[in-house]
């Protein structure tokens, strides 16, 4: 693939669905002056329970769509695609592809933000099960904090809640309670807890009901929105490549109707949304 290094285009952001969305909507609430392109590979989701050889493979079609549709820099805003296709992408794929392109994730910037938020080092992250399998939260945490202790636990049936629109309903408080509960028998001393999954943040109100008195719970999207404002100030270069026309547009490989109607549990407007086969 030839692409052209000089001209712009919006910003890449791939979910496996739509959870990638609660991600997106920060984003833009901070940096609204760019154009924004989001991917939902929504006829191929839920991602947590696939194995890395799909992830990375699915991941990479969707970087590669992205690419051919103009942007320059592409956030994985999906925990399960940035635990097991980033690294890859970034060192093998992105090379040949274009080195001048950029794919960030969202792993390493919510453990960046960390030393600032837990006292104890004593640190939860509640996750999809591949996610929580690929130990990437573990290993970025004791790279950058080499005393804090990662505790990490599945929470397979939090996803399907949210998709299901059940979020607020009372069959979710038994599968909230339950985690973190699980969570806190494997280390009562956490006193902060990741949510690494992007759904999570639409179960908040039930979460924050049921951790225990004092601990802190982690939201990505405001912490990705940060980090993506700090990269690009870092990184003037790949912001002149990023056009600033304040759009966003919507790539699914849904139906474009079902796609439509069910972003809006995630984003509180209406889109229109364009179909697209990945390959
Ligand atoms: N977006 C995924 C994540 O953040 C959750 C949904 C899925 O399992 O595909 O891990």
């Amino acid at each position: 693939m030839n692409h052209n290094t000089t001209d712009i285009g919006p910003i890449g952001v791939f979910d496996s669905g739509y959870g990638g969305l609660t991600i997106l909507s920060e984003i833009r609430r901070r940096l609204p002056q760019y154009d924004y392109l989001y991917l939902g590979d929504n006829a191929r989701a839920p991602y947590g329970m696939r194995s890395f050889e799909v992830v990375y493979e699915f991941t990479l079609q969707a970087v590669k769509a992205l690419f051919d549709r103009g942007c320059r820099l592409v956030i994985l805003a999906c925990n399960t695609a940035s635990a097991k296709a980033l690294r890859t992408i970034q060192q093998n794929d992105l090379p040949l592809i274009d080195p001048t392109r950029r794919v960030l994730g969202v792993i390493r910037p919510t453990v960046e933000a960390l030393g600032a938020l837990s006292v104890s080092g004593n640190v939860g992250v509640l996750g999809t099960a591949g996610t929580v399998r690929s130990q990437s939260y573990d290993m970025e945490i004791a790279k950058l904090y080499p005393g804090f202790t990662t505790t990490s636990h599945a929470c397979p049936m939090w996803v399907p809640l949210v998709e299901n629109e059940e979020a607020s309903g009372p069959g979710a408080d038994y599968f909230v309670e339950k985690y973190i509960r699980e969570l806190f028998q494997k280390n009562p001393a956490i006193d902060t807890v990741i949510l690494g999954c992007t759904h999570y943040p639409l179960l908040i109100d039930k979460i924050r009901k049921a951790m225990p008195a004092g601990v802190r719970v982690v939201c990505q999207g405001e912490i990705v929105a940060c980090s993506l404002d700090d990269y690009l100030m870092r990184h003037p270069e790949m912001a002149a490549r990023c056009s600033t026309g304040g759009t966003c547009r919507y790539l699914t490989t849904e139906h474009t109707d079902t796609f439509t109607a069910r972003a809006g549990i995630f984003l509180h407007e209406d889109v229109n949304a364009s179909h697209v086969t990945l390959a």
